[in-house]
């Protein structure tokens, strides 16, 4: 047994399994050194344990950690062996009575991403009823600042910041989907830390079921992050060699703020599920027709999209037997021949000769009490029917319903060319203790339709922003971020978002004048510039819109083309502001030659004269010209800045990102885009 050191891209990891195995280290990288020396073992305080305390892979009481264990109830585990397999550890540990073992993988990523997960099986002769499996790691005392978030349908990803006392923040999901309010990364930072400044741990449950991610602080000295899915009594069962195996805890470091975060996940998330390119600009019906479809007005939103530039039609909720609202329906995938009485087929062949692509929503999961599928199968349905509906609708048992999903989405994909699935969640399970199987019948399904139709994309929605998360990302090429397109709201769910999830799997639409949600009237520029930097669509009645409109229109998806590679394959910033009201992001390219900002004004600045627009991340050695794209924002100002007035401007990175350019003064909820180059 010995002391592993494993290092990438500015990251360190010591793992010690000399005893019982234990990461000593975890953040910035500490270079070439010799881990013999006993530069990690603590002092032994009055009142406590009479050897130093050490946390082990699995903490628990056994070893002295009065804190939140591994195991709920788990005895001390010992490290029986420790082997390395390039930048993967993989740790075996065993019970006292060798009745458990637990096999615990952690990797570190060329990107600097550590990944952790642990298996569990039953050794024994009994089954075990496994009350908990999380994963732990040690976190410094410097890191006191908590950021997570919270939320509600259509405000997903509010951020919520606390110091770290003693004691847990534990958050926790009981939706049997991550949920609106998920907590989604739990961030534990030095005090003050931003988007460029501070050093940061974070972590996040790579899983959409039930979960919890915790920070605590213990008065023993350490301090931890940790997550698991959160388990209901007697739902994990192991017969004797039966496992179980945790979702992957993805644990992140960055000396540079939450940027440095998403300079890390972003590159591994494009490595590892990896997005057909360039993103097709859609155009999604739900706020145009809602349930109203009518293949005349759908013929002609049809046309109006492909004149503007968009490459894929969503056909959204509403076209399947006996679906003319919310009230009923779910489970019927066929298609309604009274709506359709020559099926999807005159659709999308006119879709398809105006050159777009065919999506289709589903919502498989789900079932509503007014449906034949619960006539004829009222078992399939989770608790029988008990408690409340929501949105009219019940939850299927997976388990029960599986091969007939398949076959449903098998027949649909088989006949007709449709080339993605936007896959709909809308309820939460209110079932205790099936969110586990329910999770992983789900993530077989997707897995089979991939693998059955591996050109079909899938979006993963849940009441729009309800199921982002890494699990499912294997298995998808989109996620719906909300269901509101009020551009004021988007900026910040966006943002926050975009912390994990790099910008071209994230889908914004350009909505309605007047937000559908909120009732917010938005400029057109300000809404084009919000839904610039990700998977862009549109979800807007088009046929209404002015000629002027759709002119723009059409420029913007022209713009967003040309703009694609660099915006889904560059680096994203986002500058610290003094002013909440002012905030200024951006994309740059790999090779920093390039780059797109943002200068959004979310209210009134807090002063006459606004800070002025800083560019972070640019090549401090370069040269770059500045220049306005897009609609120009509105704006209160005797004279812009000469700059602006002249059209460009051109300065070395190191000028534009310690010094920035003076602002215009933008009025309220206005964006203005610029280019450099
Ligand atoms: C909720 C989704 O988030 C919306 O975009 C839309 O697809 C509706 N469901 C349809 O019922």
């Amino acid at each position: 047994m010995t002391v592993f050191h494993l290092r990438a891209a500015g990251v360190s990891l010591v793992l010690d399994t000399r005893g019982t195995a234990s990461v000593l280290h975890w953040g910035p990288d500490l270079g070439d050194i010799d881990l013999s020396a006993p530069a990690f073992v603590p002092a032994v305080p009055p009142s406590s344990i009479d050897v130093p305390l050490r946390l082990s892979l699995l903490p628990s009481l056994a070893e002295g950690w009065s804190g939140r264990p591994a195991i709920e109830n788990g005895h001390g585990f010992r490290t029986a062996e420790a082997h390395h397999q390039d930048q993967t550890l993989v740790v075996r540990s065993a019970s006292p009575d060798a009745t458990q073992e637990v096999v615990t993988e952690l990797e570190l990523t060329p990107q600097g991403v550590l990944r952790v997960r642990h298996r569990l099986t039953n050794r024994g002769d009994h089954e075990i009823v496994l009350p908990s499996l999380d994963v732990l790691l040690p976190i410094p005392a410097e890191a006191s600042e908590l950021l997570d978030f919270t939320g509600l349908w259509s405000h997903e990803r509010s951020p919520q910041r606390a110091p770290l006392r003693h004691g847990i923040w534990s958050r926790e999901s009981r939706h049997g989907r991550p949920g609106h309010d998920d907590a989604f990364l739990m961030v534990a930072g030095e005090p003050g830390f931003g988007f460029r400044r501070g050093r940061v741990w974070a972590v996040h449950l790579a899983w959409s079921g039930d979960k919890r991610i915790w920070a605590e602080r213990s008065a023993l000295g350490p301090s931890v992050l940790g997550a698991g899915e959160l388990l209901a009594p007697g739902e994990i069962r192991l017969a004797p060699g039966g496992s179980y195996e945790t979702p992957w805890l993805v644990a992140v470091f960055s000396g540079s703020g939450l940027d440095g975060l998403s300079d890390r996940l972003h590159p591994w998330i494009r490595a590892t599920s990896p997005l057909s390119l360039p993103r097709p600009v859609v155009l999604n019906t739900w706020e145009a027709v809602y349930f109203h479809h009518d293949l005349t007005v759908l013929g002609q939103l049809a046309d109006a999209a492909a004149e503007v530039g968009v490459e894929r039609f969503v056909l959204d909720d509403g076209w399947f037997t006996g679906r003319r609202d919310d009230r009923r329906a779910l489970g019927d995938w066929s298609v309604d021949d009274t709506v359709w009485p020559d099926g999807l087929h005159p659709l999308i062949s006119r879709v398809h000769a105006r050159g777009m692509e065919f999506g289709l929503w589903v919502e498989p999961e789900m079932i509503s009490p007014d449906s034949r599928l619960a006539r004829d199968h009222p078992d399939w349905i989770l608790d029988g029917g008990a408690g409340p509906t929501w949105r009219w609708q019940r939850t299927l048992d997976l388990t029960r319903a599986y091969d007939h999903l398949l076959e449903r989405l098998s027949a649909l994909l088989s006949e007709y060319p449709i080339a993605f699935l936007k896959w709909d969640h809308n309820r939460d399970l209110l079932t205790p203790g099936v969110a586990h199987r329910q999770t992983r019948a789900l993530y077989r399904l997707l897995a089979a339709l991939k693998d059955a139709f591996p050109h079909v994309e899938i979006e993963s929605c849940a009441s729009g922003g309800a199921r982002i998360d890494l699990g499912i990302l294997p298995l998808v090429d989109r996620f719906w971020t909300s269901d509101t397109n009020d551009p004021l709201d988007r900026q910040s769910i966006q943002r926050w978002t975009g912390i994990l999830v790099p910008p071209e799997y994230l889908g914004g639409h350009l909505g309605d004048g007047v937000a559908h949600v909120t009732g917010r009237t938005s400029a057109l520029g300000f809404r084009l510039a919000t839904a610039l930097f990700g998977s862009a669509g549109i979800e807007w009645n088009l046929t209404r819109a002015s000629p002027q409109e759709k002119a723009d229109i059409a420029a913007w998806i022209a713009e967003h083309k040309r703009l694609r590679p660099l915006l889904h394959s560059g680096r994203v910033v986002r500058a610290d502001s003094p002013d909440p009201a002012h905030l200024v992001h951006g994309v740059i390219a790999p090779d920093r030659a390039h780059a797109v900002f943002a200068l959004v004004t979310l209210g009134t600045p807090a002063a006459a004269l606004p800070p002025p627009i800083r560019f972070p991340g640019l090549d401090p050695d370069r040269s770059y010209t500045v220049r306005p794209i897009g609609v120009p924002p509105r704006t209160m100002q005797d004279a812009p800045p000469p700059w602006l007035a002249a059209g460009e401007v051109t300065l070395p990175g190191r000028f534009l990102s310690e010094v920035g350019l003076p602002a215009p003064l933008l009025t309220p909820e206005q964006a203005l885009l610029l280019e450099l180059a």
